[in-house]
């Protein structure tokens, strides 16, 4: 390792990053932790108080915002493509936005023979469709430069099946994942690096804005084996080493941040039949 310690590694001085998703919760953490390293983030939000209030509170000259609806194609591309335009330069992105719904099989009304397609439909357009929208824009710009890191919020969820969480959101993350691999491989030639990270159950505003039910806090917590949910802050440390040059030959990574609770099968049958 060079002299001057570890923090040349993650430095991101000079680097232009995108943050989908950026206005709240996980992205709002990554957004954080890349300014922090040096980078100039442009955040990407649907939510247009959201960006607001990250402007009013980070106050920082290297951020700027953009509200963006990911499941609109020709805006995600024309985002990227003014970035690219003003800056001459995109050398991470991070496809992060995403939504969740609070019914899985392990409640009855997230089972298999009454979960709404339309509902469906919302959620893989925003969680698969949205992340490959992005994926896409970013590898256009990426390739010719032949460098980049683009990262993924795939989801434990998409690892395993999940009670607590719908069948749109499994598939999605499991598309997700794939995606990550598929694109992996397409890029590696170009000198892009396609990694994803697999959160677990994490507190954020995915299931509402303001402080989370107790009781849904206890049940998340019940199927992490560190006993809690993860604050957003926790996914920092891999958002830095997947997107500097500390992560120089990993790619196609899912990588888990979960507490350990990819270690044991999730709780079943809390609320099904007793037996069959
Ligand atoms: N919180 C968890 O436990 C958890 C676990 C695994 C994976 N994830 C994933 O992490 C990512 C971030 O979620 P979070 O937990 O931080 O939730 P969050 O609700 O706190 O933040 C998500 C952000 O995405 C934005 N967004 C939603 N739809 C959008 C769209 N169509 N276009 C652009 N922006 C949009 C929201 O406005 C919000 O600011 C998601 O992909 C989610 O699936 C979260």
């Amino acid at each position: 390792m060079a002299a001057g310690g570890v923090g040349p590694l993650f430095d991101l001085t000079g680097r232009t990053a995108l943050v989908t998703g950026g206005g709240s919760g996980l992205g709002r953490a990554v957004v954080e932790a890349l300014v922090a390293a040096g980078a100039y983030v442009v955040v990407a939000d649907v939510s247009g108080d959201r960006l607001a209030k990250l402007a009013a509170e980070l106050g920082s000259d290297s951020v700027e915002t953009a509200v963006l609806d990911v499941r609109d194609t020709a805006a995600v591309d024309a985002l990227v493509d003014d970035v690219v335009a003003r800056r001459d330069a995109l050398d991470v992105v991070f496809a992060n936005a995403g939504i969740g719904r609070g019914a899985g099989p392990g409640v009855p009304e997230g089972s298999l023979d009454t979960f709404d397609l339309d509902d469906w439909e919302t959620l893989v357009d925003v969680n698969l469709y949205g992340v490959l929208r992005t994926v896409r824009a970013a590898a256009r710009h990426m390739k010719p430069r032949r460098r980049g890191s683009i990262v993924l919020t795939a989801s434990t969820a998409g690892l395993r099946a999940d009670p607590l969480v719908p069948y749109s959101y499994v598939v999605a993350k499991a598309g997700v994942v794939n995606l990550t691999r598929q694109a992996a491989l397409d890029l590696a030639r170009w000198g892009v690096r396609v990694n994803a990270i697999a959160p677990g159950p994490f507190q954020t505003n995915i299931g509402g804005e303001g402080p989370a039910d107790p009781a849904v806090v206890a049940r998340w917590s019940s199927m992490v084996p560190l006993g809690r949910m993860g604050d957003p802050a926790e996914i920092q440390g891999l958002a830095l080493l997947l997107a500097s040059d500390a992560g120089s030959f990993m790619t196609g990574g899912v990588h888990t941040v979960d507490g350990g609770a990819m270690l044991q099968a999730p709780a079943l049958r809390e609320a099904g039949p007793e037996a069959v």
